[in-house]
């Protein structure tokens, strides 16, 4: 945990013009500044950044907030790490306590396995550079293939000694778990009981996570030492910090450059992805030799639209290109291909030219990945007519997956006149296809359906109920945690991150009551500590913070606010209002619960809302007292109304109807006096 005043401290530092232009190119308008969004593929700067308010947001996307909040987003940390970075920026001490042995016991499995880790790939690393054998073989291996020192520390290189307990022994002697060797793959346990390092005169690649977690290790094998050994690389095994299908080599170094350059480039092997950063080509990763999955893709998009894939011009290489490429087709992205010259693979491209001839020769020469497969297989059917069918019916699928309309139909154009088809018999292709898929959906989501009336009925048996109910949760949190971070902290906090605000907030809040609630909490993030004339008992008036008016005044009538994120942020401000110097805005943007600030952060830049609702000409801050009444009464009537039709349902029950009867006589007169005191509405009853 940190503290609220450090928080508050680095807050304060992090000046948020500063913290964005080192990802986006910034340009003054007004006293704001805007620049293109990192966060989509913004083609006009819809970026906005108002230094006054410490705030960003894109009001094309929607996505923004504070700094913590930017940094979060772009560097994909967790709240306490986004802290820990701008801290580090601003030369603010964030406070970690020392870990006591009664504390290591009690972190997580995950952090555990995540510390191991990173021990094990500090050790490889010093091996390299320091030990005798590292040096010698470790090194040698790496130097004769051209590897830099900068490149080596950046991917964190290593060298795993050739005897079977170096790590293990140096690893439990540190204080480090058996268990945790063994569960993170680095040792395994021979039938004698004896831990055995698992990687054995290798050079060593360690994985990072998107968060630069150490969640794997690749570790190759010397070219001196291919002959009778089978395995070229051996890799971790999954475990509850390594889904191989969930992780991209490279993405941790990656990241920052994919958005700048709004593009990613896929390439194979390890070696590839350190020697085009080597180049100067930064916005690469692998996928290691196996088909992408979708949820490395996710992972990827959260970046780019766009990515290339990189292959060597074989058949292979060519073989890898087709793999799972519709399925990024499908999360919609722009696929583009290239296929290197002969016997190149980006790694030996890389080494012959630098990163300007390289940029330069994949701009001229990646193709289209639609275009380019359309003329692979045409190449491939010649004038078969069998294939050639079976040719478009392959095309029309990758076409058919495509999520936009527009550039669909533009491929179906293109597609028609390379295969000399007609274009609506690939129209209707791709319908039928369509159709098929959808027809596949229905079906699921019958099946879904049935098998959770089932479950409510209580025909699925109470632990297949648990399971279900499980499974999808743990669903859940893998996707969070793949896009995301392989975070150490609760969930709760990373998934928080994800909670895109109305669409979350709403959830059974009926969108009227989520509407006016929005506005109210906006006025009082706003203004919640001006203070404003509230009429008291005895006809006086008295002054008092809105805040504490929209509180006394909800509180009075027994009603509390339906959104419980809204509910709890006005719990929370009121306890705070009287505090010396309090400003609402800063309260709620600074607020440690992450979900907190993020609210704040859309109210605060909600800028068209209130005008728009109320047909506000004056300055919005002069109508704020008249303009709280009004919503406060609004709000009101719409919860009484509600209770009196709750009231007229039971009225026509005989066992209710007397009790009823009286609540709805009382109701309508609180109505009746709302109404008056609301003045503009006409009331009907
Ligand atoms: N790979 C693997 N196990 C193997 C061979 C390959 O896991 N036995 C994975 C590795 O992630 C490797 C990628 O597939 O990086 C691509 O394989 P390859 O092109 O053979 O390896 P490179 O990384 O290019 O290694 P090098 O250039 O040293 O041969
Ligand atoms: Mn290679």
């Amino acid at each position: 945990m940190i503290d609220q005043i450090t928080i508050d401290r680095i807050i304060d530092a992090a000046n948020i013009v500063d913290v964005v232009s080192e990802y986006v190119t910034l340009r003054r308008a007004g006293a704001n500044y805007k620049g293109l969004c990192p966060f989509h593929d913004d083609k006009t700067p819809s970026f906005h950044v108002s230094p006054a308010k410490g705030i960003c947001k894109c009001f094309a996307c929607g996505e923004g907030g504070n700094a913590v909040h930017f940094i979060m987003k772009i560097e994909q940390l967790n709240y306490f790490d986004a802290l820990k970075f701008l801290g580090k920026k601003y030369g603010i001490e964030v406070e970690e306590k020392d870990i006591t042995p009664e504390q290591r016991i009690q972190l997580n499995e995950r952090e555990a396995m995540f510390n191991t880790n990173e021990w094990a790939s500090q050790y490889y690393h010093k091996i390299l550079k320091e030990n005798p054998d590292g040096i010698a073989i470790g090194m040698a291996y790496f130097r004769s293939r051209g590897f830099r020192d900068d490149i080596i520390e950046k991917f964190r290189l290593g060298f795993s000694l050739d005897q079977y307990e170096a790590l293990s022994k140096t690893a439990q002697a540190e204080g480090y778990n058996t268990d945790y060797l063994i569960k993170t793959g680095l040792c395994f346990r021979r039938d004698n009981g004896q831990i055995t390092d698992r990687y054995r005169g290798r050079v060593m690649f360690p994985w990072f996570n998107v968060s630069g977690k150490v969640v794997a290790f690749g570790g190759r094998v010397l070219d001196s030492r291919t002959k009778g050994v089978s395995q070229k690389y051996i890799n971790s095994p999954e475990s509850d910090i390594y889904n191989k299908g969930r992780e991209l080599y490279g993405i941790y170094q990656a990241k920052k450059q994919i958005a700048k350059d709004d593009r990613v480039y896929m390439v194979e092997g390890y070696t590839d992805v350190i020697s085009m950063h080597q180049c100067g080509i930064e916005n690469v990763v692998a996928n290691s030799g196996t088909a992408l999955t979708e949820a490395q893709i996710r992972l990827l998009h959260r970046y780019t639209n766009n990515i290339t894939l990189l292959y060597d011009g074989d058949e292979a290489g060519i073989h890898a290109a087709l793999r799972g490429t519709d399925m990024l087709l499908a999360e919609g992205m722009n696929v583009k291909i290239l296929l290197l010259p002969d016997g190149d693979d980006p790694d030996s491209f890389a080494r012959k030219h630098n990163a300007t001839e390289f940029r330069q020769y994949v701009e001229q020469h990646q193709t289209d990945f639609i275009i380019f497969k359309t003329n692979l297989l045409l190449k491939d059917a010649g004038r078969d007519p069998l294939k050639r069918a079976q040719l478009t019916q392959s095309i029309v699928y990758s076409i058919s997956v495509i999520p936009d309309e527009i550039l669909r139909a533009a491929y179906v154009h293109e597609c028609a006149e390379l295969l000399q088809q007609n274009e609506a018999l690939l129209l209707r292709e791709i319908a039928k296809n369509k159709q098929a898929a959808l027809e596949q959906l229905k079906k699921q989501q019958i099946i879904e359906l049935d098998r959770q009336r089932r479950i409510e009925e209580g025909k699925v048996e109470g632990e297949e109920k648990n399971e279900g109910n499980e499974g999808n949760n743990e669903n859940d949190k893998n996707d969070r945690n793949d896009t995301r971070s392989d975070s150490v902290e609760p969930t709760e906090q990373t998934n928080q991150v994800e909670t895109s605000a109305p669409t979350q907030l709403q959830t059974q809040v009926p969108s009227r009551y989520h509407g006016i609630e929005r506005m109210i909490m906006t006025l009082i993030v706003r203004y919640g500590e001006q203070s404003i004339n509230v009429e008291t008992n005895d006809n006086t008036t008295q002054k008092e913070p809105l805040v504490q008016y929209v509180s006394t005044d909800l509180k009075n009538d027994g009603i509390s606010l339906r959104t419980p994120l809204y509910d709890r942020m006005l719990n929370e401000v009121v306890q705070h209002i009287n505090d010396e110097k309090f400003v609402c805005s800063r309260f709620f943007l600074n607020n440690p619960d992450i979900e907190i600030s993020r609210e704040a952060a859309n109210l605060m830049t909600e800028r068209y809302q209130l005008a728009k609702n109320n047909q506000m000409t004056v300055d919005e801050k002069t109508m704020v007292p008249e303009y709280i009444s009004h919503l406060l009464l609004d709000y009101k009537f719409m919860v009484i109304d509600d209770e009196l039709k709750e009231c007229q349902k039971r009225m026509s029950d005989p066992l209710l109807c007397t009790e009823a009867m009286k609540q709805y006589m009382e109701l309508s007169e609180i109505r009746r006096e709302l109404a008056r005191r609301l003045g503009d509405r006409i009331f009907i009853q």
